[in-house]
């Protein structure tokens, strides 16, 4: 009787410890009814980044690095108040997540072609926008940079 008690015991606890965590990871990849994509993937977007990080604005020699790469590899299509060849980016850190900043540019020709805000700019801007040989580094740089700008008064 002990015995029994015991192993149900043991069962119980390997059913709800294994069972739930699992459930609470495939809940949150299922895709969003009507669309090929999760809840996550719609607000952040596709690419490499698959989690809602915060990119800290106190480190000014990467907001220095984010500059630099900015100016050489994304002022020749945008402007920071105007639309140019693409949308405005001064307000953009209000308008989308870090994770979908840093997804639109490692991953532009996936978010332009499949992900329903980048068909929307798509068909807005009418260019694609292209990948500029960023690592994801590059990406947080330059992110941390359009948030700094964003805080300035
Ligand atoms: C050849 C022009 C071009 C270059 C270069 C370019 N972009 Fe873009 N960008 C666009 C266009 C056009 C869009 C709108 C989406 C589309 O049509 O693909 C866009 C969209 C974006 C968006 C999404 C804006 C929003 O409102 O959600 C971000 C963020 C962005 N670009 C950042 C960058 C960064 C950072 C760089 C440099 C690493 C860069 N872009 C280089 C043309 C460009």
């Amino acid at each position: 009787m002990k015995f029994l008690t015991t192993l149900s015991l043991i069962s119980i606890l390997l059913i709800t410890g294994c069972g739930s965590p699992e459930n609470d990871k495939s809940s949150a990849a299922d895709k969003t009814p009507g669309s090929e994509f999760t809840a996550f993937e719609l607000e952040h977007g596709i690419g490499p980044i698959t989690e809602d990080i915060t990119i800290s604005t106190s480190d000014l020699e990467k907001i220095e690095k984010g500059r630099q790469i900015f100016d050489s590899k994304c002022a020749a299509c945008h402007l920071m108040t105007e639309r140019f060849v693409g949308p405005a980016l001064g307000d953009v850190t209000e308008r989308r997540s870090d994770a979908f900043i840093m997804n639109m540019i490692l991953n532009p020709s996936d978010m332009a072609r499949k992900h329903p805000e980048g068909l929307k700019m798509l068909a807005e801007y009418m260019t694609p926008m292209p990948f500029q040989n960023v690592t994801e580094e590059d990406a947080r740089a330059i992110t941390a940079y359009l948030k700094h700008l964003a805080e300035q008064p």
